[in-house]
């Protein structure tokens, strides 16, 4: 199988060759030639230069052997689509200037079509698919409404975002009008990305973990639905997010292809959570990746042993690739996973 069959297949449930690999932020972070990159030109420039993105997208490609290259990019771009100026500070992250918490703010917010607002994102896209052939599957992505409305209400990141939970908690009909746009803007932005050349999707709802499972029925799940009602007929989602064992069963009946899951309970354990009608992605603790090779070595065994050659598990990390990585660690648990090593 090509990697992009590989992933493709798992990803549907369907039987593979051997298990398809790739890693979160595998595309900037830890990689010699991205810090290169990013010596000439900032974060902004790369991530809206559609030469640029896709040549970040396909540094992990060669180098590591992974199955999947997820397009460089971040979840706060679509954020142009709602004419919201924001900018990423090094070391701190995303910050928006002006926040939105009122209902005149809400109201202010524009929605122009990804075609219009990001179309580098898109052109960045059909380049990335040219180059890529059947390497690799090619992943759009974009941020899910929860954790964008938690940036965009808090206005910069936070431990806790209790700005953005009291809003929700408080004033529950503002908190629907802003998920609503969101979501509104995150099916666009998705359905752009596939007409582009998109194979799959994948939601990244990074802060889901700050909720208990009623609120996150009531105030999340509605709209992850409905993301995943326009996506499912037209390429394999994925939803992502961490610290969430108490909202699996919920989440796999978000009508998602698969669920990638953080590493707080064994794989086995979480996909008995999420029940047999949805792949898994997972789930080594990127932490493990900075220990020596025989510890890095039992925790991909592990992680393979207790999905048990069942169709539907893509290998991955619990979450993104941490910085201080070595790229050659990565490929050798690429060549371990593909049963190469
Ligand atoms: O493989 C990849 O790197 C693909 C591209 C990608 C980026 N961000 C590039 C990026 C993806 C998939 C993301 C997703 C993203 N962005 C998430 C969800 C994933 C997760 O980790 O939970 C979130 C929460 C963000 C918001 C964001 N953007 C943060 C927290 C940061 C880090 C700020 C910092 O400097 O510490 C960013 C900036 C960002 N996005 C960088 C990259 C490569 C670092 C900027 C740089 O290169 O200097």
């Amino acid at each position: 199988m090509t990697g992009r069959q590989r992933f493709l297949a798992a990803a549907q449930m369907k039987p593979v060759d051997t298990t398809p690999v790739w890693f979160m932020r595998q595309a900037g972070r830890s990689l010699p030639e991205y810090r290169a990159l990013r010596e000439r030109h900032d974060f902004m420039t790369v991530a809206t230069t559609p030469e640029l993105a896709a040549r970040a997208t396909l540094m992990p490609i060669d180098r590591l052997g992974v199955d999947a290259a997820v397009l460089f990019a971040d979840i706060m771009l679509p954020l142009a689509c709602m004419g919201v100026p924001f900018e990423i500070r090094p070391g701190v992250g995303p910050v928006i200037a002006t926040p939105i918490r009122s209902a005149a703010d809400i109201e202010r917010l524009s929605l122009v079509p990804a075609r219009e607002a990001t179309p580098y994102v898109l052109e960045a896209l059909r380049l990335t698919k040219d180059a890529l052939g059947e390497r690799a599957a090619l992943l759009g992505f974009a941020g899910a409404p929860f954790t964008l409305a938690c940036y965009l209400i808090e206005g910069r990141p936070a431990r806790e975002f209790p700005r953005a939970k009291a809003l929700m908690y408080g004033q529950p009909e503002l908190w629907h009008r802003l998920m609503e746009r969101l979501t509104a803007v995150t099916v666009d932005y998705l359905q752009a990305q596939i007409a582009a050349g998109a194979d799959a999707v994948q939601l990244f709802d990074s802060w889901l973990g700050l909720l208990d499972p009623v609120s996150h029925a009531a105030m999340v799940l509605p709209y992850t639905r409905r993301i995943f009602a326009e996506i499912a007929p037209l390429v394999p989602a994925i939803h992502f997010s961490t610290g969430t064992a108490s909202l699996l069963g919920e989440i796999a009946s978000s009508g998602c292809a698969a669920v990638s899951v953080d590493w707080r309970l064994p794989l086995d354990r979480a996909w008995e959570r999420l029940g047999p009608d949805v792949a898994i992605q997972g789930n080594l603790d990127p932490a493990l990746v900075l220990a020596p090779w025989l510890a890095v070595e039992a925790g991909v065994g592990d992680v393979l042993e207790r999905a048990g050659g069942r169709a539907g598990h893509i290998f991955n990390l619990g979450h993104g690739v941490l910085p201080q990585s070595d790229p050659d660690t990565l490929a050798r648990i690429v060549r371990l996973v593909h049963g190469e090593a």
